[in-house]
C-alpha cells in the first residue's frame, strides 16, 4: 500500500452532480482524511435546508452563509471538503480557497450531469426553466473560472472508484 504524505486541506470544485460528495468521500477513506461536504455545513448552521434558505433570504445571502462557512472550515485540519458548485465563482471565497487549500475540479461532460441531475429537487437553480439550458448556460459562466483550480480531473461516467483514483495520481 501507498503511504501519502499529510495533505492539508483538499477542496473540490465543480458542477452540481459532478460527483464532489460521492467521490470526495472516496478521496478522503483513501487518504485517512476526513471528509466534509460545505452544503451539509451550511445547513446546520441555518438549521434548514438550501432550498429555504434561497427562498428565505435570497442567493447573495446564501453565498455571504457559504463563504463564513468555508472560511471557517479552511482554518481547520486537514481534510477533503466538497464545496457546493457556486462556491468557487464568489470571487472572495475562490481566494480563500486558493490561499488556504489545494483546489481540483471535477470536470464533468453535459450528458452524465444531463443524466444524473433530472429528476432531481433541492437544487434552488435548477428548480426552473429546462435543465439543459440551465446547465449549459452554467458550464459556460463557470468553466472558465473552475480553471483557475489548482488540478483539473475529469471524471466522466466513471465509477467512483476510478474517478477518487484519478484524484488520488493527481494529487501525487
Ligand atoms: C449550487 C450548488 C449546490 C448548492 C446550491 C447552489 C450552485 O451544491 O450549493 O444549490 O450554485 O451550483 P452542489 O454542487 O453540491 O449540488
Amino acid at each position: 500500500p501507498r503511504f501519502f504524505e499529510p495533505t492539508g486541506i483538499i477542496v473540490l470544485v465543480g458542477l452540481m452532480g459532478a460527483g464532489k460528495t460521492t467521490i470526495g468521500r472516496r478521496v478522503a477513506a483513501r487518504l485517512g482524511l476526513p471528509f466534509v461536504d460545505a452544503d451539509h455545513e451550511i445547513e446546520r448552521a441555518a438549521g434548514c435546508t438550501i432550498a429555504e434558505i434561497f427562498a428565505r433570504h435570497g442567493e447573495p445571502a446564501f453565498r455571504d452563509g457559504e463563504r463564513r462557512v468555508i472560511q471557517r472550515l479552511l482554518q481547520g485540519q486537514p481534510m477533503v471538503l466538497a464545496t457546493g458548485g457556486g462556491a468557487y465563482l464568489d470571487s472572495r471565497t475562490r481566494k480563500l480557497i486558493r490561499e488556504h487549500a489545494r483546489s481540483i475540479w471535477l470536470r464533468c461532460p453535459l450528458p452524465v450531469l444531463l443524466r444524473r441531475l433530472a429528476g432531481r429537487t433541492g437544487r434552488p437553480l435548477l428548480a426552473q426553466g429546462d435543465l439543459k439550458t440551465t446547465l449549459t448556460a452554467l458550464q459556460a459562466q463557470r468553466h472558465p473560472v473552475y480553471a483557475e483550480a489548482d488540478l483539473i480531473v475529469d471524471c466522466g461516467d466513471d465509477s467512483v472508484e476510478n474517478s477518487a483514483q484519478r484524484v488520488l495520481e493527481a494529487l501525487e
